[in-house]
This record gives structure tokens, C-alpha cells and sequence, in this order.
């Protein structure tokens, strides 16, 4: 593919449409990226843009390894697979938190082994690390509300974006470990090649994000 261009990871979905928006307002407009269903890649060679949809976990590697230039991360993601990757900024979207939530009036007596059930078990096993508390851990990809009810696990470590779906589920908070929002990332050598497009990009980006 032509070099001049910035490449750009966006994460599929609601997420990836409000921050393919943001890139809009800053001046890096691509409609189609966001009125096709199917087709995945996207560019605007007026303003030197090529947009690509990818899975939001895959997101960081597209960025870590140089595929994509930028791309728009969930911090919860980063601080799961820690890639080698520069942070520009807060997209100030996609806000949820990282919390621990188990059955209502679940409290830990710290007896025996702790089951905690998450896809997100680095973040978990360095939570009760920094605790000293024993843990299993159980890895799921997804409905990790299931598990406590099942009696597959005591607690869950999961995001919590509205709490709909651990109050109709009967859970509830038990701790909250982290705020997280989108963040602008960038591959580490196209922030030094394309230095003054990307940070360009990202000064625009964080003039749109400061005007929501
Ligand atoms: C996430 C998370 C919770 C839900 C929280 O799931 O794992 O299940 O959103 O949102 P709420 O607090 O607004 O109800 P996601 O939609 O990513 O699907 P998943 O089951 O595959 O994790």
C-alpha cells in the first residue's frame, strides 16, 4: 500500500463509529468508512487517510507491529496485553470501568483460593497480586456474568459500562479497579517517520474531543 497515507485501526463497532466521528470533526472525513457493511478498508487521499475496521482486540497489534500508524484502544485492553506502543491521548469515549462484581452480598472471608472468572486475567492476576489474595483463574471470552450464577466462579473481573447487565443478573460491584476511555495510539516508528502528520492528527483529534 502507498506510504503517504496515515493508516488507521478502528475498533469495530459503536465504539469505532463514534471515534471514526471525532477524525470526521478533526478533518479527516471518509463517509463510506462508515456507510458500507462489508468492505474493511477505506481512504480519503485528499486528506491522506486510509481507515481500516478491525476486532477492538486486535486493535494494538495492528498498531504495535506498524500495520496500522494509529489506532483507538480501550485503556482496559492496553493494560491487558501492555503493547509497546506510544499513548497520544483520551479519546474521552468508550467510558466503562474495570471492576470486580460478584452476587449480591458476596463479601470475601479470604478463605481458601479466590475463583475469579474474566478475559481480561492479566489485569485480574496483577489486582489480587497487589492484594496478596490466592486466585484461580478462570478464562472466559465473553458473557462473564454467567459464570458466578453457574457457580463456575465466586467473583467476575469485568467492564461495567451502564450496569445493566449485572443488575439483571443479580450482581453487583464489589470494587472498582480502574476508570477506562479510548485512547489515540501510535506505532512507535511511524511516530517518528510521519512525526508531524501524526501529531497533527492527533493536536485535530484533541480539538474535536475537547469540543463534545
Ligand atoms: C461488556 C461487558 C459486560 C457489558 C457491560 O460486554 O463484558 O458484559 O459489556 O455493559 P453494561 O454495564 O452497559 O451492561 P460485551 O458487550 O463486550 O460482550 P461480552 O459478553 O462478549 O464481553
Amino acid at each position: 500500500m502507498k506510504n503517504d497515507f496515515i493508516n488507521v485501526a478502528l475498533p469495530k463497532g459503536r465504539l469505532g463509529e463514534k471515534v471514526y466521528s471525532l477524525f470526521e470533526k478533526a478533518g479527516y472525513p471518509c463517509r463510506e468508512a462508515v456507510e458500507s457493511s462489508r468492505k474493511l478498508v477505506f481512504e480519503n487521499p485528499e486528506a491522506g487517510i486510509r481507515y481500516f475496521w478491525v476486532k477492538p482486540s486486535d486493535v494494538a497489534i495492528y498498531v504495535e507491529r506498524g500495520a496500522a500508524d494509529i489506532g483507538a484502544a480501550g485503556k482496559d485492553l492496553l493494560l491487558e496485553y501492555g503493547p509497546d506502543v506510544y499513548e497520544l491521548a483520551d479519546l474521552r469515549t468508550g467510558i466503562c470501568r474495570m471492576v470486580v462484581a460478584a452476587p449480591k452480598g458476596f463479601s470475601d472471608d479470604f478463605s481458601g483460593t479466590l475463583r475469579v472468572a474474566t478475559k481480561f486475567t492479566n489485569i485480574a492476576r496483577e489486582y489480587y497480586r497487589g492484594k496478596g489474595r490466592d486466585i484461580d483463574i478462570i478464562r472466559l471470552n465473553g458473557s462473564i456474568e454467567i459464570a458466578p450464577i453457574l457457580g463456575l466462579s465466586d467473583v467476575i473481573v469485568d467492564i461495567v459500562e451502564t450496569g445493566t447487565t449485572l443488575k439483571e443478573n443479580d450482581l453487583e460491584v464489589v470494587e472498582t479497579i480502574f476508570p477506562v476511555s479510548a485512547r489515540l495510539i501510535a506505532n512507535k516508528s511511524s511516530y517518528r517517520f510521519k512525526n508531524a502528520e501524526i501529531r497533527k492528527l492527533a493536536e485535530a483529534v484533541g480539538k474535536a474531543v475537547n469540543q463534545e
